[in-house]
């Protein structure tokens, strides 16, 4: 990682502990890492709810896509797969469900516990190929983080 995703991580992973429940640390999570990292333009997390993923918190323009069932968008793909997805131009990639015009390039990073989906960090960049290894590993990190808060939430 670089020393912006290594920040990066640090202030999340601060935040992560110091909020009160599951959507403190959630609204944290969305409101630092674009902070530290410009490229993103758009940071989200959808939540799994039986079949289909749910928009939790957001910072960037307004999504129409609030629902989405599994097996639809590159969010259904990451969840179905168990799987971090980069598409480095959502444009050529089929499964693309669009949000913003502007939107060029972005990353779906599954958030598990015990092998079981819980959500997802879901990236959306205007810049061409803007996520790397650097941006996986943070995301995964950051998945590892949020997972145990998101499952107790669910108890
Ligand atoms: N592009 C996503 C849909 C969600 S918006 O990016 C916020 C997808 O293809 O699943």
């Amino acid at each position: 990682m670089t020393d912006r995703h290594h920040k990066a991580l640090e202030a999340v992973a601060a935040a992560i502990s110091a909020a009160p429940d599951a959507t403190g640390a959630m609204e944290s999570v969305v409101r630092l890492l674009p902070a530290h990292l410009p490229s993103y333009t758009w940071t989200g997390i959808y939540l799994l709810d039986s079949n289909e993923l749910t928009l939790g918190p957001f910072v960037g323009k307004p999504s129409p896509h609030t629902r989405i069932p599994l097996g639809r968008g590159i969010c259904g793909a990451a969840a179905t797969e168990k799987t971090s997805i980069i598409v480095d131009d959502v444009n050529a990639d089929p499964r693309y469900l669009a949000c913003s015009i502007e939107t060029k390039s972005e990353i779906v990073v599954p958030i598990m516990l015990d092998g079981d989906v819980l959500g997802e960090l879901d990236i959306d960049s205007d810049k061409i190929a803007a996520f790397d290894a650097s941006d996986r590993d943070l995301l995964e990190r950051v998945a590892a983080l949020l997972a145990p808060r998101l499952a107790a939430a669910t108890q």
